[in-house]
């Protein structure tokens, strides 16, 4: 349930996992205190900063500082920006730099950028002398509400996204949203698909607060902060009862299983980031939903309104240059992780904040569900 927005809300969610449980700090200039706080969890720690180029312009040398303050020494890895950094041949240029730069198992690699360098360099961390830790500072909406937390990590594979990766949890994700203050506004709604899908997976207070309080997330300032909370202290609740995805985590993919086959047949481009292709594929999962009679009409419009005032698409007719025919879309749906022996697993909707997970979906179905709606478009 959605708490009542306050002026001082709690800023540090703790995901319960036991030996490896840690903690998520939410709050505006938490990067100055990086360096402290690595020394508090790890004293002694050398760091290797993994960034991106644009990130890396903008708040590499802040990080630095920071770390240099409390005496700690960093090494820097800097990657091309965007989706096509998650890929074996940037995966092994970063291994190979994390080695180089004598990286031991008591140091820490951090992740200073969105969804793309958390999850490359989570994976990289994963693998390097069998498991460094890492911390996550993530510079992105979508990755302070999503990505940083729950310990996914990996790159894509030539058949679809994330399929070569590993369940690696960080020690520390440090969200500092005076980060999100650079953030390209394109990127900030895409971001937003992630927060709204926390609502319409199990949380419908939270939702129709989203309705209320958009514009003010948007803007910054509490509003936000208490956004990224919600989403924050839902997600930690969902991994720490399932942290492997053998249940309910999966929940977390509302959305993403049209949405991860528009995004690779879009070729991972600027013509539909991965947020905007949630925001689709959340819609096309409400409306699949009511094509199997699940729920109003009604209950789609209100989600799509939600999306668009986001400046979100919604349709498929929104995407510039159009998507993929249903035949290769359908291929790609086939390489979703979610697929168990041939049968697709969605994740379906009685409503707002009432979704669950499908098994046995036939595929004959989606595909015919995704042929109207391509002629339609
Ligand atoms: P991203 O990491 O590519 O960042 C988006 C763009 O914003 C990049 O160009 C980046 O350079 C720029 N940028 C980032 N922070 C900035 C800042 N503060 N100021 C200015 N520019 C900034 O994309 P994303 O949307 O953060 O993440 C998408 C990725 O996250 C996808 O690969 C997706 O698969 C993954 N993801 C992973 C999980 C998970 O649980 N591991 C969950 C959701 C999404
Ligand atoms: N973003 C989906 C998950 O973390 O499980």
């Amino acid at each position: 349930m959605t708490a009542p927005l306050r002026q001082a809300e709690p800023n540090a969610v703790k995901v319960a996992l036991g030996t490896r449980a840690y903690d998520i700090v939410i709050g505006r200039g938490l990067l100055a205190d990086l360096g402290e706080r690595i020394k508090a969890s790890r004293p002694g720690a050398r760091t290797v900063i993994i960034s991106d180029e644009t990130v890396g312009k903008i708040h590499l040398a802040a990080a630095e500082a920071a770390l240099k303050s409390s005496g700690i020494d960093s090494a820097r890895i800097v990657v091309p920006a965007g989706e096509n950094s998650k890929s074996y041949a940037i995966f092994e240029k970063v291994c190979e730099a994390i080695i180089a730069a004598r990286l031991e198992r008591n140091d820490l690699v951090v992740a200073l950028g969105g969804g793309v360098i958390g999850d490359l360099a989570g994976f990289a961390a994963s693998c390097v002398r069998r498991g460094l830790d890492f911390v996550q500072v993530p510079t992105t909406l979508l990755a302070q509400v999503d990505s940083s937390v729950g310990g996914k990590t990996g790159v894509n594979s030539r058949h679809g996204k994330n399929l070569i990766g590993a369940f690696h949890q960080p020690i520390l994700v440090i969200a500092d949203t005076a980060l999100l203050d650079t953030l390209p506004k394109r990127e900030f709604r895409a971001g937003y698909a992630e927060v709204a899908k926390f609502g319409l997976l199990g949380d419908a207070a939270f939702f129709a607060w989203l309705e209320k309080n958009r514009e003010d997330v948007f803007a910054g300032g509490p509003a936000r902060e208490h956004a990224i909370g919600v989403c924050c202290r839902g997600k930690a609740a969902i991994v720490s009862r399932d942290e492997r995805e053998t249940g309910e985590r999966a929940l977390l993919n509302l959305g993403h299983t049209f949405g991860h086959a528009l995004e690779a047949g879009c070729g991972f481009s600027d013509r539909l980031l991965h947020g905007e292709a949630v925001a689709l594929g959340t819609v096309l999962a409400f409306e699949f939903s009511a094509r199997r009679g699940l729920l109003a009409a009604s209950e789609i419009g209100r989600v799509a309104a939600h999306l668009a005032s986001a400046g979100l698409p919604t349709q498929v007719k929104d995407v510039p240059g159009g998507v993929p025919g249903v035949d290769v879309l359908m291929e790609l749906i086939g390489q979703d992780k979610k697929v168990r022996r041939g049968t697709l697993t969605f994740i379906l909707v009685r409503g707002i904040g009432q979704a669950f997970i499908e098994n046995n979906v036939d595929a004959a179905e989606v595909g015919s569900f995704l042929t109207e709606k391509l002629a339609n478009a």
